[in-house]
């Protein structure tokens, strides 16, 4: 990423540990901290000696004399991480803001400089990005956003409200998609032992433990806040004793095997752009972990050609469709070796019936 390049330029960085949020690459070279709730960054930067927590420490346990924060898509994901480094810095410290154009660093900039009541110093700006330095005073830092609650209804007819920090999948409205995996579960035999793959919040494994009292359920998500999001909400709904909530990326092995229901709705977006790999490594990962013969139902935007990736592993069926989204039964093959076809003895006819 072109805002990236500019970490490096003259003047940046001073000499000393940074607090980095969001990226690894200054730590790396200068020491401190990376904070990084996606898996697979937290685990390049940890292969790479990098010192890296999936969540910012508390206040007070560490201090920075610089935290620099590269803006994310999510803006209220950005306030909290600029909220977390303002904390974090020393009287006088440096907070640095780095971003691109096509993630609208300009107005981020400005909202900033309006929360803190003071102008940017502007330390890089070129290759449509900028990195912008403020200093920590006394006043209470930027105006992060709480985090959302998200009505979920449940087959018993209670609605209760479900924790969301900032940034995690549909943070301000149950996704139609997942409503619509929801409706699915209805017609569904009982399961046992349930897989939420890339859970979120929690919406869809919460619902199948509400509807099947005999059922466990392993929650896996690769964003750190998701997960503390559902441990929050699964001891709210008083579920933590029958489920199991882990933070993975789909390229890991799933921690567990033999679950008989699968629910699934894929992300599909690598910033603006459609990216179908998470969802392609997830299928795989179904492909190990369902039982043979178990089952998942897949929630996915109709135009999606899920279908391709599935089905040398299993048969697929749509099971339902509305609202711009799809439902696909997926299956696991019983048998998967491939078939051999063996020749039969000629027969004269007369075992034919
Ligand atoms: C479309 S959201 C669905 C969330 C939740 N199941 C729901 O229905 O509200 C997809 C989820 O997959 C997670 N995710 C994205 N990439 C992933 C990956 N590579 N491995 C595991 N989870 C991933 C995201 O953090 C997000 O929570």
């Amino acid at each position: 990423m072109a805002a990236d390049e500019l970490i490096f330029d003259p003047g940046v960085l001073l000499p000393g540990p940074v607090c980095e949020f969001q990226g690894y690459h200054a730590a790396a070279r200068h020491g401190g901290l990376g904070i990084l709730p996606w898996r697979t960054a937290w685990l390049e930067a940890t292969a790479a000696g990098v010192d890296a927590r999936s969540e910012a420490p508390e206040p007070g346990e560490v201090r920075f004399p610089q935290a620099l924060v590269h803006l994310q898509k999510s803006r209220t994901a950005s306030w909290r991480d600029l909220l977390c480094a303002w904390n974090l810095l020393e009287p006088g410290g440096r907070l640095l803001l780095c971003g691109g154009n096509e993630l609208g660093v300009t107005s981020a900039v400005k909202r900033l400089a309006r929360e803190l009541e003071q102008a940017p110093r502007i330390l890089a700006n070129r290759r449509h990005a900028r990195i912008v330095a403020f200093e920590r005073g006394d006043g209470p830092g930027p105006l992060s956003t709480e985090s959302t609650r998200i009505v979920l209804p449940l087959p018993d007819g209670t609605r209760p409200a479900l924790h969301a920090e900032p940034g995690v999948f549909s943070a301000k409205r149950l996704d139609v998609g997942t409503e619509l995996l929801l409706e699915t579960l209805a017609g569904q035999p009982p399961p046992r032992r349930v897989l939420d793959m890339g859970c979120g919040i929690g919406p869809l494994a919460f619902s199948a433990l509400s509807r099947w009292p005999e059922a466990r359920a392993l929650l896996l998500d690769a964003d750190a806040r998701a997960v503390a999001s559902a441990s929050l909400n699964a001891a709210a709904l008083g579920l933590e004793t029958r489920c199991q909530i882990d933070w993975w990326d789909a390229e890991e092995p799933c921690p567990e095997g033999d679950f008989d229901l699968a629910l699934v709705n894929p992300p599909f977006h690598g910033g603006k752009e459609v990216d179908l790999r998470p969802a392609h490594s997830m299928f795989a990962r179904l492909g190990e972990s369902l039982a043979l013969g178990g089952r998942a139902l897949i929630v996915a935007n109709r135009t999606l050609p899920y279908e391709d990736g599935l089905e040398s592993l299993g048969t697929t069926e749509v099971l339902g469709a509305s609202r711009g989204y799809k439902i696909i039964g997926f299956t696991r093959r019983v048998n998967r070796r491939p078939r051999v076809h063996t020749p039969r003895p000629r027969s004269s006819g007369s075992n034919r019936r």
